[in-house]
């Protein structure tokens, strides 16, 4: 939040067009300087600083969809970039001149989609199963393969990408959908 007194003065006065005023300051989209420096950071991690041209393929397909949609996390593509990326750059850098603005902030963008869930864990989605590492490595694949990626990332390279979420997420060996989505909307811890 960057309100100046002045602008809180005219707030206080004029409440209905105040009221557009915050949603629109809220939404905070990134500068154009902030927005090349997204740009760069396609496909490096945001924590262990790594580039994965496979995360490449998955962010730049993400970025390309998201072009249509403010579901951030109801692309397999994207919620696959967020976790090799970041969350915070797959969002940030959607919503550069551009793209689409109408995406919101990352702690506003919809939940994630619990199809890509299922998608994640299988059947047992649906009594609420937790993400395992084995599970993750496999979604990692097939998001690389439904974009038909020359590009593929190393194993010990996905197994550090998830070892990063168990660490923020805190839940052991493997991450539930609350904690997962938890992250996708909350880590920005860089
Ligand atoms: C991937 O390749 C298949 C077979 O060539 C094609 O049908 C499909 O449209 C491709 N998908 C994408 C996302 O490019």
């Amino acid at each position: 939040m960057k309100f100046t007194a002045g602008i809180s003065a005219i707030l206080v006065l004029a409440s209905t067009a105040a009221a557009g005023v915050v949603s629109l300051d809220a939404r905070d989209l990134p500068s154009e300087g902030t927005c090349i420096g997204y740009a760069k950071l396609s496909g490096i991690h945001k924590f262990t600083r790594g580039w994965s041209p496979a995360c490449s393929v998955i962010s730049r397909d993400c970025n390309k969809k998201l072009k249509d949609t403010v579901f951030v996390w109801s692309k397999t593509s994207c919620v696959a970039a967020a976790t090799c990326e970041s969350p915070e750059s797959v969002v940030q850098f959607a919503r550069c001149p551009g793209g689409n603005q109408a995406i919101p902030e990352l702690s506003a963008v919809s939940p994630l989609s619990t199809n890509i869930y299922r998608n994640i864990v299988g059947p047992c989605a649906d009594q609420g199963c937790p993400i395992t590492q084995q599970n993750y490595v496999d979604f990692i694949y097939s998001s690389l393969s439904a974009v038909n990626s020359t590009q593929w990332p190393e194993l010990i390279d996905v197994e550090s990408w998830w070892r990063s979420m168990k660490e923020w997420t805190n839940t052991g060996e493997t991450i539930p959908y609350a904690n997962f989505n938890d992250l996708l909307h909350y880590r920005t811890d860089y």
